[in-house]
């Protein structure tokens, strides 16, 4: 079986090309036109990850082969901005999409007549981004009388660790950490989500993109604030690490920035500081720790067998290497997926739709689909 995936809730128009594990191999056919034309594909990532089709020690089943993951980032239309701007979101999805489909199921040698299964992101995120994407594929399987199934963002985040590592064992608790989302989930077996906490203001990415717009560093905060702090003291600034009143897991970060913009103004911190490396640093490592303290709360409540880290801010190397840390002292086997399937991506919406699908195939949706914005 393939799938072809359109994930559309944000800032990145992305589509993937997946086969279910033991599937039938793609057939060749007329190639995908996209009625757009060309459009340029600036800032264009194709890499392909073919992840694992074999099973780990016999534990569970294989994951999805990955024939091809096409990312189109408008990081240099937002970056002006210093932050995503919805509209100009969701036109540029409009103009690409066409072309980032085409792009997929060609690098994926499938043609569009060959795919068993369409997927789709439903919610959370930008409304009028995510009804592009939703549009456009419900539009494909009218057409061709497939079926299509709606994906939850931040739960294919989660699947994204299921997609490279698929003998995770269960219970797993997992922490999601992206530019709109912080959240920690309790996963009993496949496909069941129970929140345990999330943030109650911003999400760690969120904290990092603002204290980067402020200091004039560049757009998307996260990466140019890991390549500024590279070889600066994370113990050179004081931050304490936040906690909520009654003690539950829920996150908070707006306290942090507001302690990042007390030391910015009493240090006289500016974008050339030969103190910035510093600075970045010690504020970058208490997000770290402020994110693996609650994880080391959770995992103490619930026991888990295993821990998976996601989202866009787990592609930080420092957030890793405390999230590693945790795991090898707990003595629990932990996952994160490579950098390119941690940011948005289509492969990891195909993933949860093809586990979605063999589970319950009359979970397909029809043309009453509807998108949502908040989780
Ligand atoms: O998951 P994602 O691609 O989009 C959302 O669903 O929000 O995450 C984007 C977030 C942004 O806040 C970005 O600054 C952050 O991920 N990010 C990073 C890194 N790469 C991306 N944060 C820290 N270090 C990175 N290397
Ligand atoms: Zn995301």
């Amino acid at each position: 079986m393939l799938v072809l995936a359109i994930e559309t809730s944000c800032d990145e128009t992305s589509a993937a090309v997946l086969r279910a594990p033991n599937g039938d191999r793609p057939q060749g056919g007329r190639p995908f036109l996209a009625p757009m034309g060309t459009v340029p594909l600036n800032g264009l990532n194709g890499d392909c990850p073919r992840s694992g089709t074999v099973p780990l020690d016999g534990r569970s089943s294989a994951a999805p082969e990955v024939l091809s993951n096409i990312v189109l980032s408008q990081d240099e239309v937002h970056a002006p901005y210093g932050g995503v701007v919805p509209e100009l979101a969701s036109r540029q999805h409009i103009k690409t999409i066409a072309a980032i489909v085409g792009e997929a199921l060609t690098r994926a040698g499938v043609a569009l007549e060959a795919v068993d299964l369409y997927a789709v992101t439903q919610g959370p995120g930008l409304i009028g981004s995510l009804l592009i994407g939703l549009s456009f594929a419900k539009g494909l399987a009218y057409y061709h009388k497939k079926p299509l199934v709606g994906v939850d963002h931040l739960e294919a985040h989660l699947e994204a660790c299921f997609l490279e590592n698929p003998g995770i064992e269960f219970p797993v608790l997992g922490l999601l950490v992206s530019g709109g989302h912080t959240a920690l989930y309790f996963m009993e077996e496949p496909l069941s989500y129970k929140l345990l906490g999330k943030t109650r203001d911003d999400a760690a990415g969120e904290a990092l993109d603002k204290i980067a717009k402020f200091l004039g560093l560049g757009y998307p905060g996260g990466p140019v604030i890991e390549k500024l702090a590279c070889g600066g003291d994370p113990k050179a600034f004081l931050f304490a690490v936040p906690r909520t009143k009654d003690r539950s897991l829920d996150f908070s970060f707006s306290g942090l920035k507001t302690a990042a913009l007390k030391h910015i103004r009493e240090h006289g911190i500016v974008k050339d500081d030969a103190r910035l490396p510093d600075f970045l640093a010690s504020f970058e490592d208490v997000i770290a720790r402020a994110l693996v303290e609650n994880l080391r709360l959770a995992a103490d409540a619930v026991l888990p067998r295993s821990l998976v880290l996601c989202g866009g801010v787990a592609r930080n190397t420092r957030l890793r290497a405390r999230f590693q840390d945790f795991a090898r002292q707990a003595g629990l086997d932990a996952y994160v997926p490579s950098p390119k399937l941690c940011t948005d991506n289509a492969a990891m919406i195909g993933a949860l739709a093809l586990k979605k699908f063999a589970s319950r195939p009359d979970a397909a949706a029809d043309l009453d689909l509807d998108a949502y914005a908040r989780a």
